[in-house]
């Protein structure tokens, strides 16, 4: 629905085409001649809100199709129409299996096949998904225990933004740490904004209470909490920080999302602690998945 002409699909994307190349010699006289076709088998949803966060990040929010379900912590392909080719890319679902909405968290890179378009998007524009979501950062790949630490830099916090809003994750749990580190603060927006969005939610901020708590670092700028993961891991800051022991198999689980070097170094610190990695069908101490780029 186009929301400025209260018109379907096809109409909506001959409207702003139109708009367009108002003043053009050869403004569109047929939908038809415009509207990409949308691919069979796929979604087409209408995207609602867009919030820039830095030159290179950004969250938007679209509509989810009727039926769909997914477990929070996993992840879709999600694409656009460029030229007449459907290009997708993974994207971790940022937003809780309970809610209406989709919302993603995303890097924009100038010349990447997907994100130089997906950037531009605004409300009422169509974005695709493939219909079934998958991921093992989910909570039934973790065996029961009382501490659940997600570890994130960059969009790798989009999986734990949409856990982090689940009931399930507090239900299991008695108490949660996610980690997110990146290069500046500015990029530790979005965390912040999830924090405040809990805190002022009618039923989540009760469900949450003082159980989830987010530690976030930068290594390249001044802050009061700076360095990697991996070197407060080692050197026992965050621990003395959150005012916790220790990693501890016996009670503690994590999930890891961040680049390929972060998943590797952060899981051997895991693995020193005695911890295990797990799989959605050998559930174990704690799970990995790579941050997607676009
Ligand atoms: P650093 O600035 O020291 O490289 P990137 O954008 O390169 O994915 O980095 C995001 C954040 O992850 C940065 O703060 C970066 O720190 C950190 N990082 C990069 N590689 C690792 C790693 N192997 N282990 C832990 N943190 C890492």
């Amino acid at each position: 629905m186009c929301p400025a002409c209260r018109v379907g699909l096809e109409a909506a994307l001959w409207c702003r085409e139109t708009k367009t190349n108002e003043t053009g010699m050869n403004a569109p006289t047929k939908p038809e001649e415009f509207a990409p076709k949308i691919p069979d088998g796929v979604f087409a949803e209408t995207v609602l809100s867009v919030e820039h966060y830095t030159d290179h990040l950004f969250r938007f929010r679209m509509t989810r199709p009727a039926g769909y379900r997914f477990r929070s912590g996993e992840f879709a392909m999600i694409g656009l129409m460029v030229g007449d080719k459907p290009i997708y890319r993974a994207y971790s679902i940022a937003s809780p299996s309970w809610d209406e909405e989709l919302e993603f968290f995303s890097i924009k890179v100038p010349d990447g096949p997907l994100t130089s378009h997906l950037q531009k998007i605004k409300p009422g524009d169509t974005v695709l998904m493939r219909k079934k979501p998958t991921g093992t950062l989910v909570l039934d790949a973790l065996t029961p225990g009382k501490r659940l630490y997600m570890f994130s830099t960059g969009t790798g916090i989009a999986p734990f933004a949409s856990l982090i809003r689940d009931p399930e994750t507090y239900e299991k749990f008695e108490e949660v740490i996610l980690t997110h580190t990146c290069r500046e603060v500015a990029e530790l927006k979005y965390g912040f904004d999830l924090v405040e969005e809990i805190k002022n939610h009618e039923f989540l901020s009760e469900i949450v209470g003082d159980k989830l708590k987010l530690y976030s670092t930068v290594t390249r700028e001044d802050y009061p909490f700076q360095g990697r993961i991996t070197d407060l891991i080692d050197n026992g800051k965050l621990f003395a920080d959150l005012g916790v022991p220790g990693l501890d198999p016996a009670v503690d689980r994590g999930m890891i999302c961040g680049s390929a070097a972060m998943l590797k170094d952060t899981k051997e610190r895991l693995e020193r602690a005695g911890l295990t990695e797990g799989a959605n069908n050998k559930p174990s101490e704690f799970v990995i998945e790579r941050a997607f780029v676009g």
